[in-house]
């Protein structure tokens, strides 16, 4: 979803982009409307997170999944160990890609578990001098989320935050490289947002081809190529959203609010089967089951029929799951929490 006022800036400079004598759409990345545009976005991210001089902020394509691979292409040199949390279908995809390039540890591992948690500090069985540690932290298919940083010594951490990116507030400091794609906390499919320590520039080996590299997209301030000029323009627009919200404080309030709603629906009487242990439950992926499968179907229909769109579960869980990211309002997840209630009245 994208909040109502992005939606209203977006309907005004689509037409005409102010000062620009243009659509949005049509704005040329050596122009100064894109280079304000894109200083604009990068202030706003810094100031939002709390970013120091000595993080680069770069703006990528290819997605996360795109990450899953540079990362270690670039951090990862031969005969040192990276090691990954495997919590859910998309830290194995991050393994997965990293084994291709390097050589991988699993750090700790709680994707197969029969009930969805993260694992507990003490689980964790790190590599002295590791390249890299890597963490989800959120796993969007299962609904699970850390809610403290995994201590992890002096080996730089890496956090896949995909889908909780400025969900609250962060301590940014404790990450040596952050990446997300844009299309759920951050407006359009198409920009990946990468924060990484600048020291880290270093790791990248000129031999990489140049689309690759961390340092070669850093040296170029995001524009080695053509950048994704359109999801950069709404990516800054969700960041003025947030910041007139109030910050990552005040939305992590509110986004506290909603998920509390949904899961306190969920515990009230045992209808619902919460996916997530509680100590582990995602802020902003509720996941959940009904006794039975045709039972999900019919909730799913008949929430659909309400306008409750969106409720299946991820392909490879199942049951359902209602994904409450930043721009999700909270009229719609009391709408659902009525919903659930009126449901199990009515059905169960
Ligand atoms: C946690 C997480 N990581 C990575 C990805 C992959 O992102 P992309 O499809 O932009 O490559 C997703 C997509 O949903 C995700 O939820």
């Amino acid at each position: 979803m994208l909040p109502a006022a992005v939606l209203e800036r977006v309907d005004r400079d689509l037409l005409s982009f102010p000062g620009a004598g243009l659509s949005a759409l049509e704005i040329n990345h050596r122009t100064d409307a894109y280079r304000s545009i894109a200083e604009a976005t990068e202030a706003g991210i810094r100031r939002l997170a709390q970013i120091p001089p000595s993080y680069r902020v770069l703006f990528l394509p290819g997605g996360a999944s795109l990450q899953f691979a540079m990362l270690p292409m670039n951090l990862l040199p031969a005969k040192k160990t990276a090691d990954y949390i495997d919590t859910g279908a998309w830290s194995q995809n991050a393994i997965e890609e990293a084994s291709k390039l390097g050589t991988v540890h699993i750090a700790a591992s709680t994707s197969s578990a029969s009930v969805a948690h993260l694992p507990r500090p003490d689980d964790l069985n790190l590599t002295p001098d590791a390249a890299y540690v890597h963490m989800t932290s959120n796993n969007t298919d299962v609904g699970t989320q850390w809610k403290t940083t995994p201590v992890v010594g002096d080996a730089p951490l890496v956090c896949d935050a995909t889908s909780d990116i400025f969900c609250d507030a962060v301590d940014l400091q404790r990450y040596a490289l952050i990446y997300a794609s844009a299309q759920k906390n951050l407006g359009l499919a198409g920009v990946t947002l990468v924060i990484i320590r600048e020291d880290l520039l270093d790791r990248s080996s000129p031999l990489l081809p140049k689309m690759l590299s961390y340092r070669v997209h850093a040296d170029f301030k995001s524009l080695f190529n053509t950048p994704p000029i359109f999801p950069v323009y709404v990516l800054g627009l969700m960041i003025d959203w947030l910041l007139e919200r109030g910050g990552l404080e005040a939305i992590g309030v509110v986004n506290a609010r909603k998920a509390a709603r949904l899961y306190t629906e969920i515990d009230r009487t045992g209808f619902y089967q919460g996916l997530a242990q509680p100590n582990s439950r995602s802020t902003m992926n509720v996941t959940f089951r009904l006794h039975q499968p045709d039972l999900e179907q019919r909730f799913i229909a008949r929430a659909s029929d309400e306008g409750l769109d969106g409720l299946a579960g991820h392909p490879t869980v199942g049951g359902i799951r209602a994904s409450i990211y930043n721009a999700c309002p909270e009229e719609a997840v009391d709408a659902l929490a009525q919903f659930m209630c009126e449901f199990e009245r009515t059905a169960g």
